[in-house]
């Protein structure tokens, strides 16, 4: 017999709930339960970072991370970075710059980047690289990634 859990996510400023079995992930109830698609399952093993989210203030692998254990927590995805249809300062830079390219990366690159610039708003190009190294890319656009946090660096963070 299984026995699910109920459990209260405060997502990009709302409240959520969902019935989640012991072993869900994060990542399973915020894109299949909960339909939050912008968080990817990429390795699903916790090696590439596309399934990065924002709890409580902390970059968080979803695809390793119990969903029961973040009953009510606060959770930021990438639907929940721009301000209605204005992008926010780190989405507009990664757009301007072409940093995107098959783009599956991204949702975890930007908000490891919004991470970033939240505890060290103007940090040097190798603590880019040292923020974003939790985030692989297969289209390896590194530089480009790294010149887009710099400019958004340069705007602000908001
Ligand atoms: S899908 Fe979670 S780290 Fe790759
Ligand atoms: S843009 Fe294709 S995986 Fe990064």
């Amino acid at each position: 017999m299984t026995t699910t859990v109920p459990i209260t996510l405060t997502i990009n400023g709302a409240l959520h709930q969902a019935f989640v079995q012991p072993w869900h992930t994060l990542l399973h109830v915020l894109r299949d339960v909960l339909h939050f698609t912008g968080t990817k399952r990429g390795c699903n093993q916790g090696i590439c970072g596309a399934c990065s989210v924002i709890v409580d203030g902390e970059v968080v692998r979803g695809c390793l991370s119990i969903a029961a254990n973040c009953q009510g927590r606060t959770i930021t995805t990438i639907e929940g970075l721009a301000n209605g249809n204005t992008l926010s300062n780190v989405q507009q830079a990664f757009l301007e710059l072409g940093a995107v390219q098959c783009g599956y990366c991204m949702p975890g690159m930007i908000i490891a980047a919004t991470a970033l610039l939240k505890r060290t708003p103007k940090p040097t190009e190798e603590e880019i690289r040292e923020g974003l190294s939790g985030n692989l890319c297969r289209c390896s656009g590194y530089v480009k990634v790294v010149r887009a946090v710099q400019v958004a660096s340069e705007r602000g963070t908001s």
